[in-house]
């Protein structure tokens, strides 16, 4: 091979958190989760990929720095099982297997601010090295999820429930696709960036910490997750919007208590993301339905899920609250996210 081959991914985000593992070396969850991939023209990973025998050495240059393989396990492990498919797929004397690869890829968005970098990241690096070797292949959303556990997810478009699975070895811990980009076509996602700094607890910390000392993610994981999981599942086929969007908001504001409650406790959200919060549930009580709702990841951004018929009026509400740039205070930056085609 001696072309480079060039593969985009797009950010998920989770309706349903995934937060806490029960293996921290093969990255096998406690629990379900559940998401949505983004539009591809939005935040993205973009990644290419050059390999052969020409190439000195393996490398990785992320956002125009290179970076270190040797000391990064989760890179040196998607590189080793890349390299593993190429053998069981071509044989266990394959040259592939032994070319040295070079890697360049670029967010374009901000890098670990709470913003699934790592989801994208990772998902466009496993995608883009099997195409370099021709291996579309399922074990691809197992190989992302030891890149990072959320990036099995974005393997697929539309909505995704990853299986946190019973086995050991985590053979049965992967993404599935619930249902097609195509299939709910009014959804639309806000993108509000409170902060894009990095954040100062790895989510890869944060779930350590929680498993250790989270009375309330042993309830979450037992009692909670499992039935939301079905009951999101089904209101996404059937595609209703309030059922999900409670859903989305309970298990968002669950996901920060088990933070919460972890100890030392973990803090994502700042005021700007509670007052977004507030503002979502004055908003749907004025109106009298749930027309739209909040979910964050372990940062203070805001990503908010609403209908394209009341996108406009929640817009015109939305920017008169929090203007876009106001001096002196944390920014609010929108982004709306369409699903790939036109309405
Ligand atoms: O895949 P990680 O290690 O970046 O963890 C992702 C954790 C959350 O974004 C908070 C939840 C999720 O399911 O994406």
């Amino acid at each position: 091979m001696n072309k480079v081959v060039t593969c985009v991914a797009p950010v998920n985000i989770a309706t349903i958190k995934y937060w806490g593992k029960r293996d921290e070396h093969l990255i096998l969850p406690l629990n379900d989760s559940v998401s949505l991939t983004l539009d591809c023209d939005q935040m993205h990973a973009k990644t290419s990929v050059i390999a052969g025998p020409f190439i000195d050495e393996d490398s990785v240059w992320l956002n125009g720095q290179i970076m270190s393989i040797e000391t990064n396990e989760r890179l040196k492990k998607c590189f080793h099982l890349i390299r593993n498919l190429i053998k069981i797929r071509k044989g266990e004397n394959s040259q592939e297997a032994k070319w040295n690869i070079r890697v360049c890829s670029e967010n374009n968005f901000p890098t670990a601010a709470g913003l699934a970098s790592s989801a994208a990241g990772y998902a466009c690096l496993v995608y883009t090295l099997a195409n370099a070797f021709g291996l579309v292949d399922e074990d691809l959303p197992s190989i992302a999820r030891q890149g990072s556990g959320s990036a099995c997810r974005s393997i697929y478009g539309g909505f995704v429930h990853w299986k946190a699975g019973i086995d050991d070895l985590g053979s049965d811990s992967t993404a599935i696709q619930i249902a097609a980009d195509t299939h709910w076509p009014e959804m639309r996602i806000i993108i509000l960036v409170v902060n894009d700094s990095q954040k100062k607890t790895s989510s890869t910390v944060g779930m350590k910490q929680a498993v250790e000392t989270s009375e309330l993610l042993k309830y979450r994981v037992q009692k909670c997750v499992p039935e939301r999981t079905k009951e999101i599942i089904q209101a996404i086929t059937v595609k209703n919007f309030e059922k999900f969007a409670e859903i989305t908001m309970r298990d968002s504001n669950q996901f920060h208590a088990v933070c919460l409650d972890t100890y030392p406790p973990c803090v994502y959200l700042n005021q700007v993301s509670h007052d977004i919060i507030s503002f979502v549930h004055d908003y749907n009580e004025a109106v009298g339905q749930i027309k739209v709702s909040y979910t964050f990841d372990a940062g203070p951004n805001a990503f908010l899920f609403i209908q394209q018929n009341d996108l406009n009026l929640f817009m015109s509400e939305l920017v008169n609250v929090f203007p876009s740039e106001q001096p002196n205070s944390s920014y609010l930056r929108g982004i709306i996210s369409t699903l790939p085609y036109e309405v």
